[in-house]
C-alpha cells in the first residue's frame, strides 16, 4: 500500500496545478512500479476521490500542524493523503503512519521523514480538536470553495446544506436497461441471477446495492445495459419521441442520451454532434458496440454553415457545455477547478448555442435544454433570458414531482439536472 499513497500522492499534486482528476489518476498510474492489481486500482481510486471530496477539511485539519510553513507541494500532498487515510478510511492508523514516511523519504530524502512523522502522529493524538476548528468554517465543514457555498446560499436558501452535504457522499451505480434487448424487471432478473441486487429508478434505471466493474454486468460488452445517472435518463422521454422523426444532438458526446435516444426508438434518423474529436470517437466506437445507427460528426454546432444540410429537425436535444455543479459527488474535484469566472463565461456559451440551434427545429417541434448544474445562471436565467427573446418559443412543463421547475435536486438516488422543454409554436 506504500506505493498506492505514493502514487495518490502523485495524483494530487497534479490536481493541486489544476489537473482534472481522471486524468491526474491516469498519468500516476502509468508511474506505477510494475503492474497494479484490481484492488491497488481500486484503492488509488479510492483515496484520488476521498482527498478531493474532503480536501478543505483536511487542508484545515494540518494547516495548525505546519506551525512554520506549508511544505513543498509533495510532502504536503502527501499529508493529505495521509490525513484523508486516518480520518475517513479505516486503514490502521501506525499503518498509514509508517507508510507516509517511507513515501515522504522517496520523495525529498530521509530528512523528510521526521516532519511527516512527527505532523501525522500530533494528527491523531490532537483528532477531535483539530476536527471541530477545522469544520468552524463552513469551507472546512462541507469541503467546498467559499463562493461555491454562498452561490448555494443564496440561491437554494432552504436547501443549500443538504446539496453541500451530498455532494460528499458517493454516488450510487445506476444503470440505464437497453428497452431494445430487454425490459428492466427482465434485467433485474438477470443482475440477481448473477448475484447483483438492484431497485428501480425512474423509466428504464436500475441502483446498485453495491458499485461492481461493469463486465460483471450481464451483457454490458452486448450494449444490454449501460451506466447513466437516472436523473441524466430524463431527456429523451422530454424530447417526445416518435418513429421516422429527425432529431439533432448538438452536444453529444460520449453519447450516453444520444444511445438512450436510439434504445428507446430504433427508426429515428440521429446526428450526433460534438466539438471534441477524442469524444466523438468515442461515441462511434460506443454505437458500433451497440449496433446502433447514427451520423456522428466533429463539429461545432454553433457554426451550422459547417455540417447543417438544411433540413429542419424535429427536435433537438441541447445537452450543454455547464460547470456540473450538480455532479460533484461523482466528479470531487469540479469544486476546485472551477473559478466564479467560470459561470457568466459558461452562461455566455449556453447563450449562444441555444441561440444558434432554435432556428434549425421545424414549426411544431421540440428543443430540450438541459444542464448538469444547480447554477441559476445556467438553468433558469437562460431559459427564462430565451424565453425573453424568442416570441416563438413556448415553455412545456415537465410533468415530474422530482424535476421541480426543471430543476432535479441532488438526491440519494438522483445527481443535479436542469431542463427545459421549448415548443415552436
Ligand atoms: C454535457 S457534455 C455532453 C454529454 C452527452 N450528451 C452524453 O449524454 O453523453 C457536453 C458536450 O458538449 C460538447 N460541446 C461543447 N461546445 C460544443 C459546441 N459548440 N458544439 C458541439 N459540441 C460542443 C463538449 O465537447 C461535451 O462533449
Amino acid at each position: 500500500m506504500i506505493e498506492i499513497q505514493r502514487l495518490a500522492t502523485i495524483a494530487l499534486v497534479q490536481v493541486m496545478l489544476g489537473k482534472n482528476l481522471d486524468h491526474a489518476l491516469t498519468e500516476a498510474r502509468k508511474q506505477a512500479k510494475g503492474q497494479l492489481t484490481d484492488h491497488e486500482r481500486a484503492a488509488l481510486q479510492d483515496i484520488g476521490y476521498g482527498v478531493q471530496r474532503f480536501r478543505q477539511e483536511l487542508e484545515n485539519v494540518l494547516q495548525p500542524l505546519y506551525l512554520k510553513r506549508k511544505p513543498d507541494p509533495p510532502i504536503d500532498a502527501l499529508l493529505v493523503v495521509g490525513a484523508y487515510q486516518l480520518l475517513h478510511t479505516r486503514m490502521a492508523p501506525h499503518a498509514v503512519v509508517s507508510h507516509a514516511v517511507e513515501v515522504a523519504a522517496l520523495f525529498h530524502g530521509p530528512g523528510a521523514k521526521g516532519f511527516v512523522n512527527g505532523v501525522l502522529r500530533n494528527l491523531l493524538r490532537q483528532r477531535e480538536a483539530l476536527l471541530e476548528l477545522s469544520h468552524a468554517t463552513p469551507e472546512g465543514k462541507y469541503s467546498h470553495p467559499h463562493w461555491w457555498i454562498e452561490t448555494l446560499q443564496r440561491q437554494y436558501p432552504q436547501e443549500w446544506e443538504e446539496i453541500l452535504l451530498m455532494a460528499q457522499q458517493h454516488p450510487p451505480m445506476t444503470l440505464r436497461v437497453n428497452r431494445r434487448h430487454s425490459n428492466r424487471d427482465q434485467y433485474q432478473q438477470r443482475l440477481s441471477q448473477a448475484g447483483i441486487t438492484s431497485r428501480p429508478v425512474g423509466k428504464e434505471g436500475l441502483i446498485l446495492s453495491e458499485p461492481v466493474v461493469v463486465n460483471r454486468l450481464p451483457g454490458f460488452a452486448e450494449g444490454h445495459v449501460s451506466v447513466q445517472d437516472a436523473a441524466a435518463q430524463y431527456a429523451p422521454h422530454l424530447l417526445g419521441l416518435h418513429g421516422g422523426q429527425r432529431v439533432l444532438d448538438a452536444c453529444a458526446a460520449p453519447g450516453g442520451k444520444a444511445a438512450h435516444i436510439l434504445e428507446l426508438i430504433s427508426d429515428i434518423q440521429l446526428w450526433a454532434l460534438d466539438k471534441d474529436a477524442g469524444r466523438v470517437k468515442k461515441m462511434e466506437a460506443n454505437f458500433e458496440r451497440m449496433g446502433m445507427k447514427a451520423h456522428c460528426a466533429f463539429a461545432d454546432a454553433t457554426r451550422p454553415e459547417d455540417w447543417w444540410d438544411g433540413v429542419l429537425f424535429d427536435r433537438i436535444l441541447l445537452d450543454a457545455p455547464c460547470s456540473g455543479s450538480g455532479v460533484v459527488r461523482r466528479h470531487p474535484d469540479i469544486k476546485w477547478l472551477r473559478r466564479p469566472e467560470d459561470i457568466p463565461a459558461l452562461a455566455a456559451v449556453q447563450g449562444r448555442l441555444l441561440e444558434t440551434l432554435w432556428p434549425l427545429v421545424r414549426k411544431g417541434g421540440r428543443l430540450v435544454y438541459s444542464t448538469c448544474s444547480l447554477f441559476r445562471e445556467e438553468n433558469q436565467e437562460q431559459r427564462d433570458r430565451f424565453l425573453g427573446i424568442q416570441s416563438d418559443a413556448r415553455l412545456l412543463p415537465v410533468q415530474d414531482s422530482l424535476c421541480r421547475e426543471g430543476q432535479i435536486h441532488p438526491d440519494r438516488d438522483h445527481d443535479g439536472f436542469f431542463y427545459a422543454v421549448f415548443q415552436k409554436i
